[in-house]
């Protein structure tokens, strides 16, 4: 085996339900102190014995619950915290993650007993509050039945820096709580292999590389690491911009309540931001998905006044909601982020059957995925052309139009894909076809599907329209829950296979993004998809793609030009300057480069104020020597 591929139980922190586990304790003698296997620094820990819950509070608001130390019940010595007064389901103890103790972008594995007063039962959940104040909620243990203490071990959680009130939190019935045997490990951080040719660069020339991340993502920190190296070069938000995220019922029901107008839907992008606000920060071009689709898509969208117990709308006033929504939706985004290249966009995701019929008409989900909302209000896929129309208005011009698909090699669907691209092009009013690639590698290369050679084929035939292709959604699953060496290397062969095919085709390409970047946090991570591992390590996949290509020259960085001495760029060298290096050597977290005070130092501060042995950072002797320099005692900075 390559790696140890042990699929970890990382709480996503957004509205991701987690299906970790947790083991009933049939007696306290049975339930064991020390989480298995968990190594890393214990940064919190308590049984009670003290009587000290500060640390717990209630989950505020109207959360009636009261935490106290109790000696009714415990498991090791003779106490425990006790939640009491509990009088709606969702009360219940909490602990605060963001709480100055833990720090963002690290890993924490946390575990504990629980017990309830008469019956063990509930959930651990965990909340947090996004950049527009929404709260937002996810279960990480579900289904908790027992008479007796029950263990939670190892939950995996971590946060980022645009998260706040991050709260770890027991809820369910309104029995009273007893916690016990409280521990906080924080893990090590592992490295990425940092001597690895970067894909993104080392197809640069040829087509941009990146990858879909969702906002849990951002909080961990090797993983972050591996975008920047691997794949910076184009992002797809993986959820938080689909029609389900960003249509706000509330507001959209609160207007029509105010105005009579139920044509126009109220959209928000707070689930989004933290990736939009990172690509902005780190200049990372966004492919926005997606405006059109029958699947995570709400129904009252498509209902009378927006009510979820409305009747489907008719198909006139469903263009209109199509186009207010379309028409708000990048007024919005250009508005919130003048400054990010929203370079492309599938405007319709999946509205063809493998087979080249319209999807069934229906509310898609329980068993019925393939259904469409979309057909049921416009029998048939008529509503695909006006998208198209809507969003070469209302788009910024350099945002290009896709279509996108799954199994878009197949006969049935791939000629459809045709005939409406045809039809699209001559209106002008379709850039492109957006190759999802969901590829399935399964247990040798001829029983893989699609073949290579059926995809190359979908290649040629979408590069003869004469429009773009870009590679939107690539991952190549293997058979479920088998990450052995023999899967990994049909993986990888067919892996290059299709990459071959890919770059004979480049120059009809212009982006190639994976569904991921490492195997534990794919959609589909028990079939192993993407080329890093869950330890953060490039597998055979990476070296195969990788394989006979050169390394491009690095161009070193430019070096920044230093105004020496002003460290706070105020235009002059004073002794302000010498307190702002001080105070970013001792307190970075405030005034380092990226510290929270609103006074840190810049990147380029950090250079101004590096004046003695430059290159070495910011020590005590550039805080002196530009204190030398102000007494005249030294006639230059950077000092000799
Ligand atoms: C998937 C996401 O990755 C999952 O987290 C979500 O539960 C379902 O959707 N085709 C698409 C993507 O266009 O939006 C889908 O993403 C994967 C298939």
């Amino acid at each position: 085996m390559k790696g140890k591929h042990t699929k970890k139980l990382i709480a996503a922190l957004m509205g991701v339900t987690m299906g970790t586990s947790y083991v009933p304790a049939m007696a306290p003698a049975t339930v064991s102190a020390e989480s298995a296997g968990v190594e890393g620094t214990v940064i919190y820990s308590t049984d009670f014995e003290d009587g000290d819950v500060s640390m717990f509070a209630n989950r505020g608001g109207d959360d009636t619950t009261v935490i106290s130390a109790s000696d009714e019940a415990s498991v090791s010595g003779d106490k425990a915290l006790l939640a009491s007064g509990r009088t709606q389901d969702w009360n219940g103890p909490a602990f605060q993650l963001d709480n100055g103790v833990l720090k963002p972008y690290t890993e924490y594995s946390i575990s504990f007993k629980m017990k309830g007063r008469y019956y063990t039962g509930g959930m651990v959940s965990m909340q947090y509050t996004d950049l527009d104040g929404k709260e937002h909620y996810s279960n990480l243990v579900q289904n908790i039945s027992s008479s007796d203490w029950v263990s939670i071990d190892d939950l995996r959680v971590s946060f980022h820096d645009m998260q706040t009130k991050v709260k770890i939190y027991v809820e369910g019935g309104q029995d009273d709580i007893f916690i016990d045997d409280f521990k906080v490990v924080e893990l090590k951080t592992p490295e990425i292999e940092k001597d690895l040719v970067s894909i993104s660069d080392a197809f640069a020339k040829d087509f941009k590389v990146g990858t879909a991340i969702t906002v849990g993502d951002l909080s961990s920190k090797p993983f972050m690491a591996l975008l920047e190296k691997h794949f910076n070069r184009t992002i797809t938000v993986g959820n938080e911009m689909k029609p389900d995220s960003v249509l706000d019922k509330e507001a959209s029901q609160a207007y029509f309540e105010e105005t009579g107008d139920d044509t126009t839907p109220q959209i928000s992008f707070s689930t989004a931001k933290p990736i939009l606000n990172y690509c902005q920060k780190n200049d990372i071009p966004v492919r926005i998905h997606t405006l059109v689709w029958h699947s995570q898509t709400p129904s009252w969208f498509f209902k009378e006044g927006f009510a979820d117990d409305g009747e489907w709308v008719d198909k006139e006033k469903m263009l209109q909601r199509m186009e207010n929504y379309i028409k708000a939706y990048f007024e919005t985004l250009t508005e919130l982020y003048p400054d990010v290249d929203f370079y492309a966009c599938d405007v319709v995701n999946e509205a063809w059957t493998d087979s080249g019929t319209p999807r069934e008409a229906g509310e898609p989900g329980n068993g019925n995925y393939e259904k469409s909302l979309w057909v049921e209000v416009f029998g048939d896929n008529s509503f695909i052309e006006p998208a198209f129309t809507f969003a070469r208005e209302y788009a910024p011009k350099s945002c290009k139009l896709y279509y996108n698909d799954y199994n878009e090699y197949m006969d049935g669907k791939l000629n459809a894909i045709i005939t409406m691209a045809k039809s699209l092009k001559e209106k002008g009013i379709i850039d492109g076809i957006g190759m999802q690639s969901h590829l399935d590698a399964r247990q040798s290369l001829d029983a893989a599907f699609p073949s290579v050679g059926m995809y190359n084929n979908a290649l040629d035939k979408y590069a003869e329209l004469g429009l773009d292709i870009q590679i939107t959604e690539l991952d190549v699953t293997t058979p479920e829950n088998a990450p052995t060496d023999a899967n990994f290397d049909v993986q990888a062969k067919y892996y290059k296979g299709i990459f071959d095919a890919i770059y004979a085709h480049k120059d009809s390409i212009s982006a190639v993004i994976w569904w991921g970047i490492t195997d534990d946090k794919s959609w589909r991570a028990n079939k192993y998809p993407l080329l890093f591992d869950a330890e953060y390590k490039a597998k055979e996949s990476y070296y195969s793609i990788m394989e006979g290509v050169e390394a491009p020259p690095v161009e070193p960085d430019p070096q920044p030009e230093a105004d020496y001495g002003d460290a706070n760029e105020d235009g002059t060298v004073n002794l302000s300057d010498a307190i702002l290096v001080l105070q970013a050597i001792g307190n970075p977290d405030a005034y380092g480069e990226n510290g929270t005070d609103k006074s840190h130092i810049t990147k380029q501060g950090a250079i101004n104020g590096d004046v003695v042995n430059v290159g070495d950072g910011l020590t005590n002797s550039d805080a002196l020597a530009i204190q030398e320099y102000l007494l005249k005692l030294v006639s230059e900075l950077p000092k000799k």
